[in-house]
């Protein structure tokens, strides 16, 4: 099935996006960034963090695009909390949901409302380690590679349908710090090209496998 908004594309509208942020923002920035160029098919029209102080809440203030906290701390379950998001980005008018940095886990709603249409970005290859600590994780593992990995949401964490990866090495005396800076620089890079593709209906979702055509 392929998925996105290929005929909004066709007709030269861009797809509407919202980012979910819970820190620094950097690769919601390169977003931002990408989307300065008018032929980029995906635009930010929201971003939403999970707490007040995100640092991603001043990028997106800055480029002028609204911005939204849904507190965490004001929901008293994950459904309600995954309503509000849903209804925060659906105000906006957004057809998609791109996770960057969003430290918290969305309930089934979210995918019921936004099918095969919400990416995530995760800072090893998957599925190796899942979940917060990926990159202290690979360090202590040992492991001599690790990377990107970019997938579709699904109902458990760090899970969907894989659309991109890319390996990053790891090198002798790296830290915590060193390491994570070195993979960010991939996902700065990779992370925009693969919500372009998104936006311009261009993944074909087959179960598990998603196939599509990087551009040269
Ligand atoms: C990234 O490394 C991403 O892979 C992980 O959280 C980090 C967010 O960084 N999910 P930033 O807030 O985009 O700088």
């Amino acid at each position: 099935m392929r998925v996105g908004a290929y005929p909004r594309c066709c007709m030269n509208q861009r797809t509407p996006i919202a980012v979910l942020a819970s820190g620094s923002g950097s690769n919601l920035q390169a977003i931002l960034d990408a989307a300065g160029d008018p032929s980029y098919a995906a635009e930010v029209v929201a971003v939403i963090a999970d707490r007040p102080g995100a640092k991603a809440l001043e990028r997106s203030a800055a480029a002028g695009v609204p911005t939204h906290v849904v507190a965490w701390s004001s929901y008293d379950s994950r459904p309600a909390f995954t309503s509000a998001v849903c209804d925060a980005a659906a105000r906006h008018g957004a057809e998609a949901l791109v996770l960057a940095g969003f430290m918290r886990i969305l309930s089934p709603e979210a995918m019921e409302r936004f099918p095969d249409r919400i990416l995530n970005i995760h800072p090893a290859l998957l599925p190796a380690f899942p979940g917060a600590s990926a990159v202290p994780q690979a360090l202590a593992h040992g492991v001599k590679l690790t990377g990107v990995t970019v997938h579709l949401v699904d109902e458990k964490v760090d899970h969907g349908p894989i659309v991109y990866q890319e390996a990053v090495p790891v090198l002798p005396g790296d830290t915590e710090d060193t390491l994570h800076a070195r993979i960010q620089t991939v996902e700065h890079r990779v992370y925009p090209m693969v919500v372009d593709a998104l936006a311009r209906g261009a993944l074909d979702v087959d179960g598990r496998i998603v196939s599509w055509e990087r551009p040269r």
